[in-house]
């Protein structure tokens, strides 16, 4: 598959991805550069790494203006909690600061039909690897809602309107929709579809919060289910939605370039590594922008752009846009080596892992009060 080949689809993402070109198919917008105080003093959003968006002017204007509005996301709890993750949760902590009450799906349900993972296994992996890295890094009990797609509330009504919605949406969905969405389709993965559709709808429900603007923060790769939740929402004309606003996010790349993948330890960072492997990994496996030898290097410079430990740190490490644009600068120039970058990467990685790992360990009795 040459560069400019890649396809990307709610399971599965290979090659290198074009965002520009999505931005197009996908008929999704460019986030304005200039968005409110709240959302430039986030790094993610100041940074372009959540870039681009669906009806999100709905949301704005509830921040402005102070109105309620619901964030809701899901997880499919495979694997190994990574930092990629972390960009998630990081937008979950943030809408909650921002007033914003929380509701987050485990999608143990998708993981049995689409990874064939049971759900012991995903109740598992949710609450040591997710939640627990959730609320070390920041998530609180208040205004969040944690649910299993299995087994959505022990509230009759709440859990048989939940699931009421999934089956009524099926009407509204054709098979044909379903295979131009998705490509390759099962009745595994048409089943997930709609719940995962009802997992996006049903907080609006008069059982939940009622009619209310909800936002929903993925990645790129997500959107071909939002496309279908918001078009069932417009269609199924028993309920009234509000019609849902999403965010993208770009991927935080693999150690070795390419997407970062819980199924390849070599490609990324966990939450739970310690420094030692930390060290390893960015010195053994992080793609870097350098050139070949010391000469050149210093001669021609850097590249920051495609450097993965530089990366690391636009995306989560260094909040400081100054330092960053100065290691931005002397990678350029040739001044900075790429052995004083990984350096700079793994000294920084570490700094928060350290922390991050014992607010995880006090995290753990806490986790019963969030279900
Ligand atoms: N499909 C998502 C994933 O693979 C998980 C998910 C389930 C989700 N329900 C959702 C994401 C609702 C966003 C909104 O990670």
């Amino acid at each position: 598959m040459n560069k400019e080949e890649f396809s990307l689809n709610p399971w599965e993402v290979v090659g290198e991805v074009n965002y520009e070109r999505l931005v197009k198919e996908f008929g999704i917008k460019l986030l304005a550069s200039k968005l409110p105080k709240q959302f430039q003093d986030n790094l993610l959003f100041r940074r372009g790494i959540i870039f681009a968006h669906r009806d999100f002017e709905r949301i704005l204007e509830c921040v402005e203006k102070k109105k309620k509005f619901v964030m809701l996301t899901g997880l499919m709890p495979t694997g190994r909690f990574h930092i990629g993750h972390a960009i998630i949760a990081k937008q979950m902590i943030f809408y909650q600061s921002l007033g914003a009450k929380v509701y987050i799906a485990v999608a143990d349900i998708e993981a049995y039909n689409a990874r064939s993972q049971s759900l012991e296994e995903s109740k598992k992996i949710a609450f040591e690897e997710y939640i627990s890295n959730y609320l070390a890094l920041g998530l609180k009990k208040e205004n969040c809602e944690i649910y299993f797609q299995s087994n959505r509330s022990k509230n009759s009504e709440k859990s048989n309107a939940y699931y009421r919605l999934q089956n009524l949406l099926a009407r509204h969905a054709t098979f044909n929709e379903f295979k131009a969405v998705y490509g390759e389709i099962s009745p595994g993965k048409m089943i997930s579809s709609l719940l995962q559709a009802s997992d996006i709808l049903h907080s609006q429900l008069k059982e939940f919060e009622g009619k209310i603007p909800v936002v929903v923060p993925v990645g790129i790769d997500q959107d071909p289910h939002l496309r279908l939740a918001r078009d069932l929402s417009q269609r199924i004309k028993d309920f009234d939605f509000i019609q849902v606003s999403s965010t993208y996010n770009k991927f935080i790349p693999g150690l070795k370039g390419g997407k970062m993948s819980s199924s390849d330890p070599t490609s990324f960072i966990s939450l739970a590594d310690s420094s030692k492997e930390v060290e390893t990994k960015i010195k053994k496996y992080a793609f870097s922008g350098g050139r070949d030898t010391l000469e050149e290097h210093r001669k021609l410079g850097g590249n920051p752009d495609i450097d993965v430990s530089f990366q690391y740190l636009r995306f989560l490490f260094e909040e400081d846009d100054k330092v960053l644009q100065k290691i931005y600068n002397d990678y350029k120039s040739g001044k900075m080596l790429t052995s004083e970058l990984k350096g700079i990467a793994i000294e920084k990685i570490n700094f928060f892992l350290k922390e991050h790992q014992k607010k995880k360990e006090q995290a753990r009795s806490k986790i019963k009060d969030f279900i």
